[in-house]
């Protein structure tokens, strides 16, 4: 798949990538599309350096095919998926070793391809950057999405009691129906949040003109970890709540990151959240797939309302 010079997604064949000293080539059987595909192709997010600039796709599972040089521990065959800068909406790719994740067994392609970008946002948001500790109460906005419905089962699966808000009250069973056993999760619509606070953590997905109208709910020494605005990214903000409540506001973007700093997420993903997906305690919900041909479906259905979980591209058998 290629951006072309009027932002328009089209089929290409192109000559397969060789795997360079420390990667690994990647025949792709299944790729998880995400706003920045699309924010990509309006022209609004540069792929970063060392990636294909022109083809989308930042998240993708597949069969290792090939290996390059001064890589160990990986084989041919191996059953892999990884966080890629770009390149992803493809039949094959490079990609560093360093930022191979294993499948676990019971795991289709489908499931694999939308777990690596939800999850690496997921645990970074909550888990190091906002500290969630057990019994914290946690509110994630826009929750019904790739992002939003793996923030949801970190936070439960952190210990915290979560809030999850979304809009469509058709979609609030399927969203309480993922709380991992023996966790609490509340669903509500957007104006229910405040009944359900203050809250120690918020994750905004959604962003707008009043999203930081939220300091308000916040519990002393609160955070808000800004992730998502599309809605609107710039906004008034009442500093003498945030003040009051003595919080923070902190803000994350995954894909422009050094390769270092990627291959440090990518390891603490390996060893932290895989081995949940492997014991069945994290789900991977999806909402639609398409193959790689209806690729213009498949972004009609990305930025589309409604969506519960991940929209795949599943390449050719
Ligand atoms: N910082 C990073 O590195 C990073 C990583 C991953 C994702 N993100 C960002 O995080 C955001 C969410 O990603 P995603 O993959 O979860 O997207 P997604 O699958 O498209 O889901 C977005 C969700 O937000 C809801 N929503 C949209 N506008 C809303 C509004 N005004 N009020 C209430 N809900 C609203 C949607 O509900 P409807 O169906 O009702 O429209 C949908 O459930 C995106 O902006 C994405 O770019 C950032």
């Amino acid at each position: 798949m290629v951006i072309d010079s009027n932002g328009q997604f089209r089929l290409m064949q192109r000559s397969d990538p060789v795997p360079g000293p420390g990667e690994v080539l990647l025949r792709i059987r299944a790729a998880g599309l995400n706003a920045a595909d699309l924010q990509q192709a309006r022209g609004d997010y540069p792929a970063p350096p060392g990636w294909p600039a022109d083809v989308p796709g930042l998240e993708v599972a597949g069969a290792v095919e090939a290996i390059g040089g001064a890589v160990s521990g990986v084989g041919v065959g191996d059953r892999v998926m990884a966080l890629v800068g770009g390149g992803g909406h493809a039949e094959r790719i490079t990609v560093p070793a360093e930022l191979l994740l294993p499948v676990p067994p019971a795991l289709s392609w489908v499931e694999a391809a939308g777990f690596p970008e939800a999850f690496s946002i997921a645990w970074e948001s909550l888990v190091e950057l906002a500290e969630v500790r057990a019994g914290d109460r946690v509110l994630v906005t826009g929750a019904a999405g790739g992002a939003g419905t793996a923030m949801v089962q970190v936070a439960a699966q952190s210990g915290a009691h979560t809030v999850a808000s979304v809009r469509r009250t058709e979609l609030h069973e399927r969203m309480r129906a993922l709380a991992p056993d023996g966790t609490r999760l509340d669903v509500v619509t957007p104006g229910e949040e405040a009944k359900h606070g203050p809250y120690d953590v918020i994750v905004e997905l959604v962003g707008g003109p009043d999203c930081l109208n939220r300091v308000e709910l916040l519990r002393r020494r609160g955070r808000i970890v800004i992730v998502g605005v599309q809605a609107g990214a710039t906004v008034p903000l009442r500093m003498f709540d945030l003040m009051l409540a003595r919080g923070r506001l902190i803000g994350t973007t995954i894909r422009g990151r050094a390769p270092a700093e990627k291959a440090v997420l990518a390891a603490t993903i390996r060893e932290s959240v895989v081995p949940l997906l492997a014991r069945e305690r994290l789900r991977i919900p999806v909402d639609t797939t398409f193959p790689l041909g209806d690729h213009a479906h498949a972004y009609a259905r990305l930025g589309g309302p409604g969506k519960f979980g991940k929209v795949i591209l599943v390449a050719d058998e």
